[in-house]
C-alpha cells in the first residue's frame, strides 16, 4: 500500500465480509500467557473491529467464533469459551445496540444450556430493529451442518427433488436472506477454510493476513480493503467479458 493509500477508503467497498479468527492461542503462548488470556484479547479486538467495519460502510460482518469441531478441545477451553461468549452478551449487548449493529446467530444453539440460549434469543430479539451493520456470530457453526440441517430441513417440507436449486439451498441455510460474503479474512498465516461459510463463500476473495487476531486492527483492515478493491471478480467469465460488461454499466 502507498503512503498516501493508508488512510483513505477505497472507492469499492465489500458489502458483507467474513473473518476466522484465528491466532488467539498463538497470539497467548507467545507472550507466556494462557490460551484463554488470547481468547480474551481476541475478543476485546473484535470491539475494535466492529468500530471499523461501521466506520469503513461494511453492511456485514460475519465472524466465526466457535466452530462444530472446537467442542474436541480441552473441557477447561470450551468452558472458558462459553463462558466469553455469554459475557459479551452480558457486557457489550448494550453499546452494540447503541451502535446500531443487528445480531444474528449462525449455527445451533442446542448444545448450549437453556438459561443461555435464552440469553442468545432475547439478545438478537433486541436488536432486531437495527440495520447499520449486520452481525453474525457463527458460534457451534460448521458449513458441512448446515448443508446436512438445510438438507433435512427441505426433506421435512416435503420440496420437491426439481425444485432444488441453488437459491432455494441459499435459503434454507442459517445466512438465508443475507448476501454472500465477498471478502473473507483469516488472520493467523493458516490457509484454509476450516469448514466456514463453504457454501456462500463459494465466489469470495480470500486475504490471508499472517498477523494474529488479537493484533489484527483497523489498519489491517484497511489493507484488506484496499487489496480487495485490486481484485477482478470474474465469475467464470473472461477478463475481456469483466472488461465489457464494466464499461456497459459506465455507459
Ligand atoms: C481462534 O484461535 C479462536 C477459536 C478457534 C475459538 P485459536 O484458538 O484457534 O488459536 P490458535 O490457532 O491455536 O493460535
Ligand atoms: C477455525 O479455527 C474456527 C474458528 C476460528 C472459530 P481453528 O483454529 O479451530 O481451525 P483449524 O483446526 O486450525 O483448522
Ligand atoms: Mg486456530
Amino acid at each position: 500500500m502507498s503512503p498516501d493509500q493508508k488512510d483513505s477508503l477505497p472507492e469499492r467497498i465489500p458489502t458483507h465480509v467474513g473473518i476466522i479468527m484465528d491466532g488467539n492461542g498463538r497470539w497467548a503462548q507467545a507472550r507466556g500467557l494462557p490460551r484463554l488470556a488470547g481468547h480474551r484479547a481476541g475478543t476485546e479486538n473484535l470491539r475494535r473491529v466492529i468500530a471499523a467495519c461501521i466506520e469503513f460502510g461494511i453492511k456485514y460482518l460475519t465472524i466465526y467464533a466457535f466452530s462444530t469441531e472446537n467442542w474436541a478441545r480441552p473441557t477447561d477451553e470450551v468452558q472458558g469459551l462459553l463462558k466469553i461468549f455469554e459475557s459479551v452478551i452480558d457486557n457489550e449487548l448494550q453499546e452494540l445496540y447503541d451502535q446500531g449493529v443487528q445480531l444474528r446467530h449462525l449455527g445451533r444453539l442446542d448444545r448450549l444450556k437453556p438459561d443461555f440460549r435464552a440469553k442468545v434469543l432475547k439478545a438478537i430479539e433486541f436488536t432486531r430493529q437495527n440495520d447499520r451493520l449486520v452481525l453474525n456470530i457463527a458460534f457451534n457453526y460448521g458449513g458441512r451442518d448446515e448443508i446436512v440441517c438445510a438438507i433435512q430441513a427441505m426433506i421435512r417440507d416435503g420440496v420437491d427433488a426439481d425444485a432444488v436449486n441453488d437459491e432455494l439451498v441459499s435459503q434454507y441455510l442459517f445466512t438465508a436472506g443475507i448476501p454472500d460474503p465477498d471478502l473473507i479474512i483469516r488472520t493467523s498465516g493458516e490457509l484454509r477454510a476450516s469448514n466456514f461459510l463453504i457454501w456462500q463463500g463459494a465466489y469470495s476473495e480470500w486475504y490471508f493476513p499472517a498477523t494474529y487476531w488479537p493484533d489484527f486492527d483497523r489498519q489491517e483492515l484497511l489493507r484488506a480493503l484496499h487489496e480487495f478493491s485490486q481484485r477482478q471478480r470474474r465469475y467464470g467469465l473472461t477478463g475481456e467479458q469483466i472488461k465489457t460488461q464494466k464499461k456497459k454499466k459506465q455507459a
